[in-house]
């Protein structure tokens, strides 16, 4: 039986461990904490990311090795690398992790991103204030999720608090969008080179992070969808990736800017669980372990509800055939994704109304 190595035991580990099970792929996880999520259903080795020691145990266990975040150190990735296959490749890591590198790729496959200025002291933020103006958002390089490591600008005086927000860190700052939308695109490549899409998710976003996602999202013509396609596919391809990539959007009219991508499964695609032919999780084991791709079809319209800070007491969500909860056994926390509930409807107007009850309910309690 293959057996995959996952750096990382946080939820999407879990997940894609869930799914291995189903396409006979074994897992074994490696993560610091020694009751992390995936651990509940998979071996894990317990270490750090940089543990030689730890990297060579998951190397020489496993067929193949991935990741289920992107803020594994490069120099961990390249020492896997060098003693078994790992996908996605270093190169997609690199570039994920700095927002410079990350929006320059974008603008080379002509996939349009908002003005933005890298910004590496005070002196260069009011000269970047100056081209790019506000209302602005002023964001570390690298590290950021969930909103964190940013800070927004509304007129130049915010410039000295701004600095001191992100900790004088290397950043960039962007020109705000006042977007219609937020949108993601999730595509799947093969290590034949072979890709597939997932159709584009609308994103609703709460403080920075991801509250609701609903699939397919309204509105999307299918040459926005082909656009797309066509860009994530050549940033796969400029990569080398292999495995999921998701390309968070944003939609202005008929126009797609890119904000930043994951070169892993992604929280705007938990609903592929239930909601599409094959999930997001099964199909990056796929890629990886050079599979056939499984179908990306939806047999229904589905939208995802984040659980946030804290989970609503059992039973609360009822019994309804269109809720699917899932949790991750994390310790509630403020601001911490603790699960998620997908919602499956034959068609959108019981999708929306079963969401509205949903988000309520999970807004609520407590
Ligand atoms: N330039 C921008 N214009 C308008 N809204 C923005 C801009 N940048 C970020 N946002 C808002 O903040 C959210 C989070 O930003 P971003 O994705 O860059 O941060 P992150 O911390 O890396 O988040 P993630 O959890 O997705 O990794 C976006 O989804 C969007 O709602
Ligand atoms: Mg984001």
């Amino acid at each position: 039986m293959t057996l995959v190595g996952i750096v990382g035991g946080g939820q999407l580990g879990m997940m894609l461990a869930e799914a291995a099970t189903r396409v006979g792929i074994e897992c074994l996880t490696l993560d610091p904490a020694p009751d992390s999520p995936a651990s509940r259903v998979a071996p894990a080795i317990v270490g750090a990311y940089d543990d030689e020691r730890a990297l060579i145990e998951l190397a020489a266990a496993a067929d193949v090795v991935t990741y289920e975040f992107e803020n594994v150190p490069v120099a961990s990735a390249r020492f896997l690398a060098e003693r078994v296959d790992l996908f996605p490749p270093p190169e997609s890591l690199e570039f994920a992790q700095d927002r410079v590198l990350e929006k320059t790729l974008f603008e080379e496959v002509g996939l349009g991103v908002a003005p933005f200025s890298p910004v590496s002291s005070k002196e260069e933020l009011s000269e970047a204030l100056d081209v790019i103006g506000v209302p602005s958002v002023l964001k570390t390089r690298r590290l950021g999720y969930d909103g964190k490591g940013q800070v927004r600008l509304a007129s130049v005086e915010d410039a000295e608090s701004a600095w001191r927000a992100v900790g004088e860190a290397p950043s960039i700052l962007e020109s705000l969008v006042p977007f219609e939308r937020e949108l993601s695109i999730l595509g799947v490549r093969g290590r034949n080179g072979a890709a597939a899409f997932y159709p584009l998710v609308q994103n609703i976003h709460r403080e920075g992070i991801l509250r609701v996602s609903i699939a397919p999202a309204p509105d999307v013509s299918p040459e926005l969808q082909a656009t797309a396609e066509r860009h994530a596919l050549a940033v796969m391809e400029r990569l080398g990736h292999v495995g999921v990539l998701a390309i968070e959007l944003f939609r202005v009219g008929e126009e797609l800017l890119a904000n930043e991508m994951a070169p892993r499964v992604h929280n705007s695609g938990h609903w592929t669980i239930e909601g599409a032919a094959t999930s997001q999780f099964e199909n990056h084991l796929r890629a990886i372990c050079g599979l056939e791709l499984g179908s990306t079809s939806l047999p229904a319209y589905s939208a995802m509800v984040n659980l946030i800070g804290s989970v609503p007491p059992e039973g609360s969500f009822g019994l309804d055939p269109e809720i699917n909860l899932h949790l991750y056994g994390k310790a509630s926390r403020p601001s911490r994704k603790l699960g998620h509930v997908t919602i499956i409807a034959p068609d959108p107007i019981t999708r929306d109304r079963v969401l509205g009850r949903v988000t309520r309910t999970a807004d609520n309690h407590g």
